[in-house]
């Protein structure tokens, strides 16, 4: 870290390597076996997700990024002023950035992220950058409840900011439940921005996840990787291949790790068998209409105020306020 940049302190409440066996053993034990998608983004898998998002056949960046450009001062003010603002998965935080631009008298940002080193090395760039909003960082699974630190100043409400349509990972009973908990930890007079990608031909929404590089397949099998380095198992990744396929019915592409042949797998101690052709699910991405994805959150209590999108109508990010 360069010498003259503060260190933030980071509130951590991250799961530990026990929750990661669990979730992994528990999820192949399942019919049809599931690898929960959170546990894509360790060092490698991060930097493979940030080369799918240069994929020109991957249209969700440059489509979401449109939209917060030309429209970031709009957002900023549907916000309001004096407002903590709560990044779910901040990254680099990059997009929020233009939000923090334009936010009047903003009190704190509190980004909140897995990835403990990119999180502290995010939030003390933008401390130095953003001398008047407190940076106030937790480490933690968004998906399960975890502390909100507390601002030096009062802030007038709390916003979450949830960009790049992640929302979309999540099954729709875990959609209802994760915006029950924003709306619950924004209070009242909290608000939602939420980025979501749009239903749309299917030729478009597979090649995005089956692009020609096969830097997607290689995030896919990444997973296997990590799950080996980590929890001393013994995947071997190249008897698996990647397939991605959008469900019509369940409005999602379902991305999967096909068996190549009758094989056994060691984790710990645990033995798993996988006849050939046999599927392990990594990854639901759900593709909503505006129309759609507004009635779940008006279930929860949250009121779509107001969406914008970009020219090509491929993605959208709405504003939500809290109805009482
Ligand atoms: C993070 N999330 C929104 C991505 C998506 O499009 O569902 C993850 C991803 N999986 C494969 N490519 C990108």
């Amino acid at each position: 870290m360069d010498q003259d940049t503060p260190s933030v302190d980071l509130l951590d409440c991250a799961p530990t390597v026990s929750t990661f066996y669990e979730e992994i053993v528990t999820g192949l034990r399942r019919t049809p076996p599931r690898l929960p998608c959170k546990y894509f983004y360790d060092q490698r898998g991060s930097q493979l997700f940030d080369q799918i998002c240069e994929q020109d056949e991957y249209y969700l960046t440059d489509a979401d990024l449109e939209i917060m450009r030309r429209y970031a001062p709009q957002m900023a003010e549907q916000i309001g002023p004096g407002v903590m603002l709560v990044e779910y998965g901040s990254g680099s935080s990059s997009k929020t950035r233009l939000l923090l631009d334009h936010l009047q008298d903003a009190v704190a940002y509190v980004p909140v992220d897995i990835s403990r080193a990119h999180l502290q090395q995010t939030a003390n760039t933008l401390s130095a950058a953003y001398r008047h909003i407190e940076i106030l960082p937790v480490c933690a699974d968004f998906t399960q409840p975890f502390e909100l630190p507390t601002a030096s100043q009062k802030p007038t409400h709390a916003a979450v900011f949830f960009p790049g349509s992640t929302i979309g990972n999540f099954p729709p009973d875990e959609v209802r439940r994760l915006l029950n908990q924003i709306a619950t930890l924004c209070g009242s007079g909290g608000g939602l921005l939420i980025g979501i990608d749009l239903k749309k031909d299917v030729a478009t929404l597979e090649a995005a996840y089956n692009d020609q590089q096969g830097v997607t397949a290689e995030f896919n099998l990444n997973l296997l990787e990590r799950i080996n380095r980590e929890l001393e198992a013994d995947f071997q990744p190249d008897h698996f291949r990647h397939d991605a396929t959008y469900n019509d019915d369940q409005g999602r592409i379902e991305m999967y790790l096909v068996s190549q042949r009758a094989q056994s797998v060691s984790i710990g101690e645990e033995t798993f068998e996988f006849d050939q052709g046999d599927r392990i699910c990594t990854e639901y991405s759900h593709k909503y209409t505006v129309a759609e994805f507004a009635e779940i959150a008006a279930g929860v209590g949250l009121a779509l105020r107001r969406q914008w999108t970009d020219r090509q109508n491929l993605f959208a990010v709405l504003h939500f306020a809290r109805m009482n």
